[in-house]
């Protein structure tokens, strides 16, 4: 067997190997317990695939240049070191970005990754268009085929994503852009795609894949741009999901098995995620992929004052804690800016050693990541059980005496429940205004990531505790 032939043999069952080890990595990350063990056979699984890759190639330019020196193949050699240049700068970049990212700016960076992707498959695209030497004839049709549905949905990845990355920092309003006829846009755009597929595959001409990438520009941006805030996660896991598919599709035109493999996984694991938050969210998952289809602008946007509230102070709270039996702590967004896990988790065990009940409501949706709550209470040692999803705490808040709401907003806003014409509305939300004591967490009487007033800071049994959510939780612990 030659040298090459035997590379391949290894890098086929290296491949095998490490597809195996990404579907453990899966496997692993859908429980709590098991999360780090599926993180690591996913970087065991990475590192196989890279130097099975590496040799691969290596391989592949020590046969071409056979029989002469390595370097009168100038551009075999020249892919090398390309390759390992890339790698080691990717790794840089990559180790420097995990290292320095705060855990409230991963979804943004998150977004740009799937970018990437996006870019990556759009170039692997036009890169298969302009290379068709050496594939049979009946199967050029299609090749044509695989280059024109990778360039599609690598473009609408990368535009999607880049607008998330606008709109989850901040860069660009949350608000959803309501195009007339926007849904026909989408439509129209679809049905250009298919048509200009079928066109290409009969007359490859280069000026269809300009236009289908500027289609797919397009429609990446005008989908993502039509989703308002809070249907926000629903897309960064759509965006996930089309990475995936993207990745794949780069997979058939490269020929590599690896990549198509592990494309589809994160394709249908990811659609699959979008699917089940889109149920959490009463949100209808046909509607949020094809960027808010069906759903009408908002009868108002809810930014209006409501009334008077009513503010409190630390000691204040630290005697209705004293006081009561039960409690019930919802954590938002708010908890992770101020870094308020480890006092909040201190406050729930100094309550429960007076033998408070304390139990955590966690919104599917609370923070900027799926699970981003359950993450910073399990960094402070919160013991799981006391750490309850949305459905199981719902029915127990109206006997509870307290609810603690920090640094959460849209996740417990009941306009969402009982104001139809709210842009939140139908969006199922932690009932936390039946308790008989609500005090709320936060800065401002500011609105939450959808942009939307919540009238919960003006009902009779809500106290506002204005400050950073850490030193407030503290001063409570001081008190206390
Ligand atoms: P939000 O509605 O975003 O509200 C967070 C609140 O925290 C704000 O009202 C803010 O008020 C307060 N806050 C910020 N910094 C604070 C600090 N240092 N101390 C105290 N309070 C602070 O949060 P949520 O209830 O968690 O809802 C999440 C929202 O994000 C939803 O609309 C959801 O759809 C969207 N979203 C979620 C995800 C995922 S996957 N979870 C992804 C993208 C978007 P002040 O400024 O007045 O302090």
């Amino acid at each position: 067997m030659s040298g090459a032939a035997l590379a391949g043999a290894v890098a086929g069952a290296a491949y095998i190997v490490a597809a195996l080890l990404f579907i453990l990595s899966l496997a692993g990350l859908s429980r709590h317990e098991r999360a780090r063990g599926g993180v690591v056979y996913g970087m065991i699984g990475m590192a196989i695939a890279l130097v099975a890759t590496v040799w691969l190639m290596i391989a592949d330019v020590t046969a071409r240049a056979s029989g002469t020196s390595a370097w009168a193949q100038p551009t075999a050699v020249l892919g090398l070191v390309l390759l390992v240049v890339a790698v080691v700068v990717g790794a840089a970049i990559g180790l420097w970005k995990a290292r320095t990212v705060q855990m409230t700016g991963m979804p943004e960076l998150i977004a740009l990754f799937h970018s990437f992707v996006g870019a990556a498959a759009v170039l692997v695209g036009w890169n298969g268009a302009l290379h068709t030497e050496g594939i049979a004839p009946d199967l050029i049709g299609i090749h044509h085929a695989e280059v024109f549905i990778g360039v599609f949905i690598g473009a609408v990845t990368l535009t999607g994503s880049i607008v998330a990355y606008l709109k989850l920092s901040a860069k660009m309003s949350s608000r959803p852009l309501t195009l007339p006829g926007k849904n026909a846009l989408n439509i129209g755009a679809l049905l250009v795609f298919v048509a200009l597929t079928v066109w290409y595959v009969i007359t490859p001409a280069l000026w269809l894949l300009i236009v289908v990438t500027l289609l797919a520009l397009a429609l990446g941006w005008h989908l993502v741009a039509s989703i308002g805030g809070g249907d926000m996660p629903v897309v960064i896991s759509m965006l996930n999901s089309y990475s995936g598919w993207a990745a794949a599709a780069a997979g058939f035109l490269l020929n590599n098995d690896l990549l198509i493999v592990t494309g589809a996984l994160v394709g249908s694991s990811g659609a699959y995620l979008s699917y089940i938050m889109c149920k959490a969210m009463n949100r209808s998952f046909l509607s949020v992929i094809a960027g808010g289809f069906g759903i009408e602008a908002p009868a108002k946007d809810g930014d209006e004052v409501q009334g008077e509230h009513r503010e409190t102070d630390a000691a204040a709270v630290a005697d209705l804690l004293g006081s009561a039996s039960t409690v019930v702590i919802t954590p938002g967004y708010g908890m992770a800016v101020a870094q308020a896990q480890y006092p909040v988790a201190d406050l729930a065990r100094r309550l429960r050693e007076r033998g408070v009940q304390v139990r955590f409501g966690i919104h599917p949706v609370a923070g900027r990541l799926p699970g981003h709550m359950n993450v910073l209470l399990a960094e402070a040692r919160v013991p799981y059980d006391i750490v309850l999803e949305m459905d199981e705490i719902n029915d127990d808040l109206a006997s509870t005496d307290v609810v603690l709401v920090i640094g959460a907003n849209d996740t417990v806003n009941p306009a969402a429940a009982e104001d139809p014409g709210s842009p939140i509305a139908g969006m199922p939300v932690l009932r936390v205004w039946e308790a008989a004591n609500v005090v709320v967490f936060k800065r401002s009487m500011a609105s939450g990531y959808a942009g939307v007033a919540n009238p919960l800071f003006f009902r009779e049994n809500t106290r506002m505790l204005f400050g950073d959510a850490k030193e407030r939780v503290q001063d409570i612990l001081a008190t206390l």
